[in-house]
């Protein structure tokens, strides 16, 4: 069997048809929304803003970066979380990884201003989605899920089973699809046969960070696998899942051309749902 691919690309332009439509909405004297991105000297985090820059730029969205390294420690990093969290400019904020050395995840939980949480780190967006009740989520995870809504793919009553616990992807999306009613896995680091489980999964999400960990025989025949993963290796992109899964799959969101640019579309609805451009249940239809 040969895998349907799912491609980001037609996601990325029906979500970019729908936030074209929701800004040419707004009053005329509101500006755009304006999203700050805190940008670490890292590769990986400035291909990620470039890609943002690109895609924001599209849009007419505002985007702006502030230089972030292993100087700031976390009571610098505090008073530029409050300045951004007073200045009435900045819609939303995000704080690419790899964050400064003095900068723990939890810090950032703690630190990130709520409503202005465009990739729903802080621990109030976590808990909100922690009990069911999610106002912004991770745009990563709900991007995966925007996908297979998109491609028609059924997630209530069905067994998805997520590699990875990050509170960036594994663990939000985990809650995502409880939210949509799936039975859910998840397996990390110390799960002891990891493929086992993933041959039990209808639905087989994978945010490991490690290049093909997943070969055809950890699939079975007929499921769905969605990858997150991105590595570089060679400088090509190479995914968490091992193209030759396509022979067994009946559908794959691969890397790179899956996920990756939904992301990006998903900040861009985030930073909307910050300005108050979007309904309550826009983002969560069906959500509890
Ligand atoms: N598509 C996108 O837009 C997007 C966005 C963000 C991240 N990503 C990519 O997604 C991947 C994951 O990112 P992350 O921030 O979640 O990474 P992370 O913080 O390193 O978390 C990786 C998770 O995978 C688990 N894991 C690693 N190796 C495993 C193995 N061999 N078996 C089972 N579980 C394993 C880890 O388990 P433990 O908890 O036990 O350590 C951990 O929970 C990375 O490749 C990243 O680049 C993609």
């Amino acid at each position: 069997m040969a895998a349907r691919i799912l491609s980001g690309r037609p996601v990325v332009e029906s979500l970019h048809a729908r936030i074209q439509q929701v800004l040419a909405r707004r009053a005329p004297h509101q500006g755009p929304p304006t999203l700050t991105v805190l940008l670490p000297n890292d590769p990986s985090a400035q291909a990620y803003a470039r890609a943002i820059r690109k895609q924001f730029t599209t849009l007419r969205l505002d985007y702006c970066t502030v230089d972030i390294d292993d100087t700031l420690d976390e009571s610098r990093f505090a008073i530029l979380l409050k300045r951004l969290a007073e200045d009435e400019s900045v819609t939303g904020i995000l704080a690419l990884q790899p964050l400064p050395k003095g900068v723990s995840r939890r810090s950032l939980a703690r630190l990130m201003p709520p409503t202005k949480d465009v990739d729903g780190v802080s621990f109030e967006q976590q808990g909100r989605l922690a009990i069911g009740s999610p106002w912004i989520a991770p745009s990563t995870p709900l991007g995966g899920l925007i996908l297979l809504q998109h491609y028609g793919i059924e997630v209530a009553g069905r067994h998805a089973v997520v590699i990875g616990r990050s509170p960036v992807v594994g663990r939000p999306l985990a809650l995502l699809l409880l939210a949509r009613d799936a039975t859910v896995t998840i397996c990390h680091r110390r799960t002891p046969d990891l493929a086992k489980l993933t041959r039990q999964a209808d639905l087989l999400f994978v945010a490991a960070g490690q290049p093909h960990l997943v070969k055809p025989d950890m699939v079975a025949p007929g499921a769905v696998v969605i990858d997150f993963g991105v590595s570089v290796r060679d400088g090509r992109l190479i995914g968490d899942v091992d193209p030759a899964v396509a022979e067994v799959a009946s559908a794959l969101a691969p890397v790179p051309g899956g996920t990756g640019p939904v992301t990006t579309a998903v900040l861009a609805l985030n930073l909307l749902r910050l300005a108050g451009l979007l309904e309550e249940n826009d983002l969560f239809p069906g959500a509890p």
